[in-house]
């Protein structure tokens, strides 16, 4: 699987890398550069969706990120041959004698006594503790996602599935095979009592916070729950443990063994406050979910399970996930739409389309079939009345109003699949899913103008088809204006997935710079692009520790955060700004005397048979304008490291207010960037200015966006 998708990542990895080199300015042009806005002129819309989301778990994007569960490895599958992120509380090893041991209920040739254990059909596999000889206490420890956060004055809830025993004669059926593990010893059964819960540090020296349940004898499994909350003066830190412990000898099995700390409103099963507050901040119109690769997953087998990720977490399975890990499902399909809705953000559903990403696909006929169905299933659960079987899962899941979506996308980047299948499996769904719900508009993974051979000819034309585009930031200001030239009669553009691809874990300035340029290039064509959405969106930034691998997969993300804190990138900011300061019509603009500067050459252009270095600007712009509020959103980029005038014309305008607001992004060097200790060294700054009229200029600093928020009447 790992393989899988590092061959796809790698690929575009590579591709960035051939094309960077040294960052080379020429001035090819002294004259003042101009910019002409012209207000005369109508313009066209902006797309009402222009800018929104792209989610998928990578990176510990849920897991150990904005799902707000701490305990990770919660069910115990994370890795099938041992505990991960468990380990045995032992303190008094003279006087104590204690094991833990993964009971992996589904796997033969283990004793009956050892696979008896399941509660369901989706949790299956426990941890047994084992405490033959107690002299203090003994217990299991979690480790979370890169430690624990505590905080001061804070209340997390605990709950955990136990049960208490003795050993129990190992059982066979005659015909089962002779077991390879050794009995247990004869342990004495003194379960029933106090169970301590704690968060404490990892030494064990200062518990943070601590509470009891008192475990009653049976020989069933029981769910037990607490409050755990710390004091006031406790120190913010992640240097932290979740123990459970008894000292008492016996045989103590557990499963389902959560701690969330306080989420989002309070959701139950919610999300982490500060990276969703980060969200509802960027008022995102749409998100597109649940992926990406992670859609998909690696074999046919692996593709996101929405229904085993609905309803309370004892029954979800978790899957095998597309990105190294497993992911516990705990954010499932309602938790994803309940996402949308803090955001006020419409989803935007990628459906499984019978293609994984070791390569193989289902052919579009009979057995597609399922997969369209389970589709059109999904749809139900999202858009259906509470008379429909789906709608009425989703009212019983605690959300009787339907959501509102529009879009639905078939598969994720099919282009991959170079056998040609997707014009019949894209066929098979559109029409499927138009006939049930004639008001939904299915997007099409595979570019036209990217993959010619590949597009979707059968029947009617998609209406949209979804791009993406991975680049470095010379290849974000060569191509910015790369929209100017599309048709306009053809499918509408979706660019479901971009990003400027420099600086890690999170993007640097120079990413930053290459983002709002390429951004000017959507926002100006939005009549044609009518949705955009940058990923991945999410980075666990945490590095390789003894027990736990480096959180992330994929370089050059959004949002980074540990257990205990977040940031953004100044990509981030980019992305936040871009979509506030934003009119509804497009304002038609040009430029003169832009100077450019020698865009490296690429192995890629030596293989392309180019040997003289391409001229790309140096300045980026977009406008547009608010008509209700009368007000115009210029956004301009410099690129290079020196001052730049710009004479900026409104032409049209009889009346401008002298005053306006200024918000840039800018900084010293295009490698600066924000990180985890400095999060806040690239960030907007606003400012009143004045001196604005029909023709005013304005120097621009040196790597640096700037958003012009300028009255145009009264
Ligand atoms: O964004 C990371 C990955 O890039 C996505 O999962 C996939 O769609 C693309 O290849």
């Amino acid at each position: 699987m790992k393989k899988i998708t590092l061959q796809k990542s790698n690929f575009k990895k590579l591709f960035a890398a051939l094309s960077l080199s040294a960052f080379i300015v020429v001035y090819s042009n002294a004259q003042t550069p101009k910019l002409t806005l012209d207000l005369t002129k109508p313009g066209n819309n902006v797309s009402p969706m222009l800018y929104g989301l792209m989610t998928e778990e990578i990176n510990h994007s849920y897991d150990g990120g904005l799902y707000a569960e701490l305990t990770r490895n919660r069910i115990f599958k994370d890795n099938p041959s041992k505990p991960e992120g468990w380990s045995l509380v032992n303190e008094d090893t003279i006087n104590s004698k204690a094991a833990i041991k993964l009971m992996a209920t589904t796997q033969d040739n283990v004793p009956y006594d050892e696979r008896r254990h399941a509660i369901n059909g989706a949790l299956q596999t426990c941890l047994r503790l084992t405490v033959e000889k107690s002299g203090t206490r003994v217990g299991i420890a979690n480790e979370g996602y890169w430690g624990i956060p505590v905080k001061p004055s804070t209340a997390y809830r605990a709950s955990f599935y136990i049960k208490g025993t003795a050993r129990t004669e190992p059982f066979r059926w005659p015909w089962e095979p002779k077991p390879t593990t050794p009995p247990l010893p004869d342990i004495a059964d003194n379960t029933a009592g106090p169970i301590t819960v704690t968060i404490e540090s990892n030494d064990g020296k200062t518990v943070y916070a601590s509470g009891t349940v008192n475990l009653i004898k049976s020989a069933f499994w029981k769910k037990y729950e607490l409050t755990l909350t710390t004091a006031a003066d406790v120190k913010p830190t992640t240097d932290a443990r979740f123990v459970i412990s008894t000292n008492r000898t016996g045989l103590y099995y557990f499963n389902l063994v959560s701690l969330f700390p306080p989420t989002y409103k309070n959701q139950s099963n919610g999300f982490r406050p500060d990276i969703m507050q980060m969200l509802v901040d960027m008022k995102p119109k749409f998100l597109r979910f649940p992926g990406g690769n992670f859609l998909e997953g690696p074999l046919i087998t692996d593709a996101f399970p929405w229904k085993q990720t609905l309803g309370p977490l004892e029954n979800r399975p978790g899957h095998r996930g597309s990105w190294g890990y497993r992911p516990s499902d705990g954010m499932g399909l309602l938790e994803f739409l309940l996402w949308c809705e803090n955001m006020n953000a419409e989803p935007v559903l990628g459906v499984y389309a019978g293609y994984s990403l070791n390569g193989d696909h289902i052919d579009a006929g009979p057995l597609l079939k399922p997969y369209v169905d389970d589709a059109l299933e999904e749809i139900e659960y999202i858009i259906g009345d509470v008379k429909t079987y789906w709608g009425a899962k989703r009212a019983a899941d605690g959300h009787p109003a339907p959501f509102k979506m529009t879009y639905v996308e078939i598969g994720n980047e099919d282009w991959f699949d170079r056998t040609g299948s997707y014009d019949g499996r894209f066929t098979q769904f559109r029409e499927a899913i138009e006939k049930k719900y004639p008001q939904l508009i299915c997007i099409s993974t595979i570019a036209d103008a990217q993959y010619p051979n590949l597009k979707v000819t059968s029947g009617k034309k998609p209406a949209v088809l979804d791009e993406h585009y991975y680049r470095n930031s010379w290849a974000m200001w060569e191509n910015a204006s790369q929209y100017d030239k599309y048709d306009r009669k053809g499918p509408k553009i979706f660019v479901g997935e971009w990003a400027t691809r420099e600086g890690a874990p999170t993007t640097n300035l120079n990413a930053a710079l290459g983002d709002a340029a390429w951004m000017t290039g959507m926002e100006r064509n939005s009549d044609l692009i009518i949705m955009s959405c940058y990923a991945p969106l999410f980075v666990n930034v945490n590095t390789a520790t003894a027990t736990a691998p480096k959180a992330w997969q994929w370089d050059s993300d959004l949002i980074g955060y540990n257990a205990l804190n977040s940031f953004g990138s100044p990509s981030y900011y980019v992305q936040k700004l871009f979509s506030h300061y934003l009119g509804n019509k497009i304002i038609p603009a040009t430029a003169e005397n832009i100077p450019t500067q020698p865009r490296p050459l690429t192995r890629r252009d030596s293989t392309d048979g180019i040997t003289k270095a391409p001229l790309v600007p140096t300045v980026f712009y977009s406008a547009t304008r608010d008509a209700k509020s009368e007000t115009i959103y210029l956004k301009i980029i410099n690129t290079t490291g020196k001052q730049q005038p710009l004479e900026i014309n409104l032409k049209g305008i009889a009346k401008v207010s002298q005053d306006a607001t200024l918000i840039v992004i800018k900084g010293d060097k295009p490698e600066d960037t924000n990180t985890i200790t400095d999060p806040q060294k690239i960030v907007p700054v606003t400012s009143q200015i004045n001196g604005i009229g029909p023709v005013f200029t304005r120097t621009l600093d040196p790597y640096s966006i700037s958003i012009l928020q300028i009255k145009t009447a009264k």
